[in-house]
């Protein structure tokens, strides 16, 4: 992707005008990217690790203060505008993109900030159901944006990057989208979203938090195969696939008193106690076990430079996800066997919730063109539908940007 820094601030210059044509004052822009999840997939939930990048798409905010206590925001993506009154917000979820927003100056208020009346400009490119992470996005740039207003209101003229605690807001994102949009996710996508850094991969343990960035080497791409098969994560079927993770813990538990979740089972602890659970919650239980081996695997192969055994693990987790876990399609399925059978790919998978969505191919740089020309044709070929084949490099977290 050339040109990507050039791009993003023309396009935050033209937010930035945009905002001062519909409310006038001088706004600042902020960027928070979608992700793509390299491996370590329904797994942050149970307490164990994912790999996800950053990736070069974006929601921004453009923002400035009121003198009221309104929230004014402005979407250009529904051409739409929405009020609320800072000292009334709504009690419940609309099922309106305003939610994300909603959600997050909630939990802000909740965590004892302050916040003052504002005017919100928001747009994106993060393609939308497509499993890339585009409400952790818009999540992580308005709390970002806000806490940022919220502090130059205090104490300080000039803002200061540092001071926002990242993990926090990463936290408090997700607290948005449990318990006001109502999807029970993890961790992983607000903390990429928020920590994420330019050619790297994030190493997460999503119980301690602890994280490590491991250097993607220049000349791989990650291609991302959208299947357009739109998914929603806010449907039954992800918060089904948690309550079963809990369940087997819980059973599991019987013999092995210290297991808090499935991150604490071993593969060994499995197959002892395994005939214990229902065939469907013993399942579930060995992806999640393999996974988390797969993902620390995963990163070793990475630090010595391995993509062929990284790869390998790719196309292990595909395989678990599809027989085990029982997330993916036949569209995610027929698009990860394209991608194996092209030349210069190290490994492919489903990536994200599942159900849809996209998948991620680990490409040698010299061979993406000829990748995209022959999935693309494949998958059409096949299912009468054109893919989308996006190729990313891993790009930073959030920040201001104008
Ligand atoms: C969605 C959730 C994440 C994670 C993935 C599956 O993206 O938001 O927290 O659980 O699904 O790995």
């Amino acid at each position: 992707m050339h040109n990507t820094n050039l791009a993003v601030e023309n396009s935050a210059h033209t937010l930035g005008q945009r905002f001062v044509q519909l409310f006038g004052g001088s706004p600042r822009v902020y960027q928070a990217p979608g992700r793509v999840n390299l491996i370590g997939e329904h797994t942050d939930y149970n307490d164990g690790f994912v790999m996800p990048a950053a990736i070069g798409f974006y929601t921004r905010v453009s923002v400035a203060p009121r003198h009221d206590r309104k929230l004014v925001i402005h979407s250009e993506n529904y051409s739409e505008q929405v009020e609320f009154d800072l000292d009334r917000l709504p009690a419940t979820r609309a099922g309106h993109w305003s939610d994300y927003v909603v959600g997050v100056v909630k939990m802000l208020v909740r965590s004892g900030k302050q916040l003052g009346g504002a005017n919100l400009l928001v747009d994106g490119n993060v393609p939308q159901g497509a499993g890339l992470s585009s409400s952790a996005s818009i999540e992580v740039a308005v709390g970002y944006a806000l806490l940022d207003l919220a502090d130059q209101a205090s104490d300080r003229t000039e803002s200061d990057p540092n001071k926002i605690d990242r993990t926090k807001l990463a936290l408090l994102c997700q607290q948005a989208e449990n318990e006001f949009v109502g999807a029970r996710c993890g961790i992983m996508d607000q903390f990429v979203a928020s920590h994420g850094e330019r050619a790297r991969a994030l190493l997460l343990d999503c119980r301690s938090l602890e994280y490590r960035l491991l250097p993607l080497p220049d000349d791989v791409a990650l291609a991302i195969c959208n299947t357009m098969v739109k998914h929603s994560i806010a449907k039954g079927e992800y918060n089904q696939r948690r309550a079963e993770c809990e369940s087997g813990v819980r059973a599991l538990s019987k013999y092995l008193p210290n297991a808090r979740a499935l991150r604490d089972v071993t593969p060994e602890d499995l197959e002892t106690y395994g005939h214990e659970l229902p065939d469907v919650v013993r399942r579930r239980c060995r992806h999640v076990i393999g996974e988390n081996g797969r993902v620390l695997q995963a990163a070793a192969a990475l630090e010595r430079g391995d993509l062929q055994a990284f790869g390998k693990l790719m196309l292990e987790s595909h395989r678990s996800l599809r027989d085990d876990f029982e997330v993916s399609c036949s569209e995610l399925d027929l698009m990860v066997e394209l991608a194996k059978q092209a030349e210069g790919v190290y490994g492919t998978r489903m990536t994200g919730g599942g159900f849809g969505g996209c998948t991620i191919a680990l490409v040698h740089a010299g061979c993406v063109e000829a990748f995209q020309r022959t999935v693309h044709e494949g998958y059409e070929r096949s299912t009468g539908c054109k893919p989308e084949i996006y190729v990313c490099s891993a790009a930073d977290g959030v920040g201001q940007v104008a």
